[in-house]
């Protein structure tokens, strides 16, 4: 009972089916307060579509998903003023300069006057905007669009934050204030759940990574215990037709047995994260 109270995401069988294709797979996951998943998956794993799910922007074909104890629903205007969105397509009124964006996005929140105004002057300040306030938003950088698209899900200082993809297309100073904007929030008790095909940004940031794939999650765990789940060390060599091999172990010794066999050159280091998700999304299944 106590642990059901901390959690403020309940995905109970979750389906989503478009025709004959099942994006999402009877899914279940239960998300702590506070806490900042990764999600994880190739292309077409159905992350989207999860995230569109919880946010209440597709109604799954079964199951159910609670947040704060609620079912979520496009109706449901309590849980549309929790959460923060910042979608994987770039959202913003092209024709609408940056301060204008922030303008609409408070007015849909109903956030008004003086309280509007020194909201988003903190946010434009803060996501380093303020030098473009002015600027039209299609002339925007693709760094700058995702840094508004921040500061638009955060105008109503929401208490969960979902992103799909926040990152793409940004440079490494962009970026790093997209990591630092997430991991103030994540200091505040806010929760989050973020997806990403950079692997270094989930384990950067996500005290636990969900390894999605058709429609499933097939792994939740910390970044250490998915690595220490393949082993310790991983030797990276050539095989006879030129294709990158890798083998894991789980101590030093074997792994140095193994590479003194190999002819080629190899690579002999620690596992890392990309090693999980290079193992799981290649794994043969049937
Ligand atoms: N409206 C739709 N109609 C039919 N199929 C769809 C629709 N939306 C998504 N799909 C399919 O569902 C699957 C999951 O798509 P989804 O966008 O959720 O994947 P994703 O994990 O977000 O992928 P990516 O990493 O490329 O963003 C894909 O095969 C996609 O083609
Ligand atoms: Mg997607």
């Amino acid at each position: 009972m106590g642990e059901k109270m901390s959690e403020i995401i309940n995905i109970e069988n979750v389906t989503k089916k478009y025709g004959d294709f099942i994006a999402v797979d009877k899914l279940n996951l239960n998300i702590k307060k506070g806490s900042f998943i990764g999600l994880l998956g190739p292309n077409g794993a159905g992350k989207t579509t999860l995230i569109s799910i919880l946010i209440g922007l597709l109604k799954p074909s079964d199951g159910k998903v609670f947040i704060m104890g609620q079912e979520m629903s496009r109706n449901n205007v309590f849980l549309k003023k929790q959460i923060g969105i910042v979608p994987q397509h770039i959202n913003l009124d092209k024709d609408l300069t940056v301060k204008e964006n922030l303008i609409l996005a408070a007015k849909l929140f109903r956030i008004k006057g003086k309280e509007r105004e020194i909201q988003i002057e903190k946010l434009l300040d803060y996501m380093d905007l303020k030098k473009v306030e002015n600027r039209i938003s299609r002339n925007l950088s693709g760094g700058m669009k995702r840094k508004l698209m921040i500061a638009k899900a955060l105008i109503h200082d929401p208490e969960i934050l979902f992103l799909d993809e926040p990152t793409v297309g940004v440079d490494l100073n962009a970026r790093r204030k997209i990591w630092d904007t997430l991991k103030v929030m994540k200091n505040m008790g806010k929760t989050i759940i973020l997806t990403t095909h950079y692997i270094e940004e989930a384990e950067h940031l996500c005290e636990k990574i969900a390894l999605m794939d058709k429609g499933r999650i097939f792994y939740n765990d910390t970044s250490e215990n998915l690595k220490s789940s393949l082993g310790k060390y991983t030797v990276e060599y050539f095989d006879e037709h030129k294709i990158t091999k890798y083998k894991y172990f789980k101590n030093i010794e074997d792994a140095k047995i193994f590479s003194s066999s190999i002819e080629e050159n190899f690579i002999l280091r620690e596992v890392s994260l990309e090693d999980v998700f290079y193992n799981f999304t290649n794994r043969k299944v049937t």
